[in-house]
């Protein structure tokens, strides 16, 4: 079962277990992290899920698709790390996965 370590903002750290098969944003909701939700579901079309993988990480991960592209044109403060939560299924592989929460929406 893989460890994945969310980071807040503030760096707070929080590292929870995720069964292979969830997606990052549906571990990241079930765990309560700040600043990730998942209002559409998990079909790309909201953008609620956006967060930051590591560095070390961005290329481990399956590349980002066009409507993930087309998603990540809107969210606050985009980077060459965001990601959309939901577009990530984990896998043992990603034992270890740091990610970067955003900034809480108010
Ligand atoms: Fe809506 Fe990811 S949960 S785009």
């Amino acid at each position: 079962m893989p460890k994945i370590v969310f980071i807040e903002p503030n760096g707070v750290q929080h590292v929870v277990d995720a069964a292979e098969g969830r997606s990052l944003m549906e571990v990241a909701v079930d765990n309560l992290m700040p600043g990730v939700g998942g209002d559409c579901g998990g079909c790309c079309s909201c953008a609620t899920c956006h967060a930051y993988v590591a560095p070390e990480w961005v290329d481990k991960l399956p590349p980002r698709q066009e409507d993930e592209e087309m998603m990540l044109e809107g969210v606050i403060d985009p980077r060459p790390n965001s990601r959309l939560t939901c577009q990530v299924q984990l896998t043992a592989e990603h034992d270890g996965l740091v990610v970067e929460l955003p900034a809480p929406w108010n």
